[in-house]
């Protein structure tokens, strides 16, 4: 069994707000993140699955599969976006990065079998970086 983990990027923008609380409620709870005009962040996205090598391949699975599957799902709808206002997903969610992270996972293990129908490979994981030092990862045992 071999783990692959692609790596992809996309900047995006947003505000951590909770409709739910007051102004001074969420300028508490959320400190700079909460400034009225947002702030974007370069995301770095590292999607992993894992199988078998197959022999006819010699690999796991065909990377430009993987490519399309997370361009379509991930990097066209939110790069260059404000996630607040541009992504259905955060009406009324607050665009944290566990709650980005989440969104990730959900949008590719939705779509996952129509584009890898077999038992293998599985999506096993994606780790997002907001920046150098916030890291974040959904597994496909914590997907809530
Ligand atoms: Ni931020």
């Amino acid at each position: 069994m071999i783990r692959v983990t692609r790596k992809y990027r996309f900047s995006a923008s947003h505000r951590l707000h909770s409709a739910g609380l007051s102004a001074n409620e969420n300028a508490e709870l959320y400190g700079k993140c909460n400034h009225p005009y947002g702030h974007g962040h370069n995301y770095e996205i590292e999607v992993s699955a894992r199988g078998p090598v197959e022999d006819r391949s010699g690999r796991v699975l065909d990377p430009r599969i993987l490519n399309r599957l997370v361009e379509e799902q991930v990097v066209q709808p939110f790069n260059c976006k404000n996630l607040n206002v541009d992504s259905a997903a955060f009406e009324d969610v607050v665009p944290t990065t566990e709650n980005l992270a989440r969104e990730i996972y959900r949008r590719l293990a939705v779509k996952w079998t129509s584009v890898f129908p077999g038992p293998w490979p599985v999506l096993e994981k994606i780790r997002i970086a907001e920046t150098p030092r916030n890291i974040f990862e959904v597994s496909e045992y914590g997907k809530s």
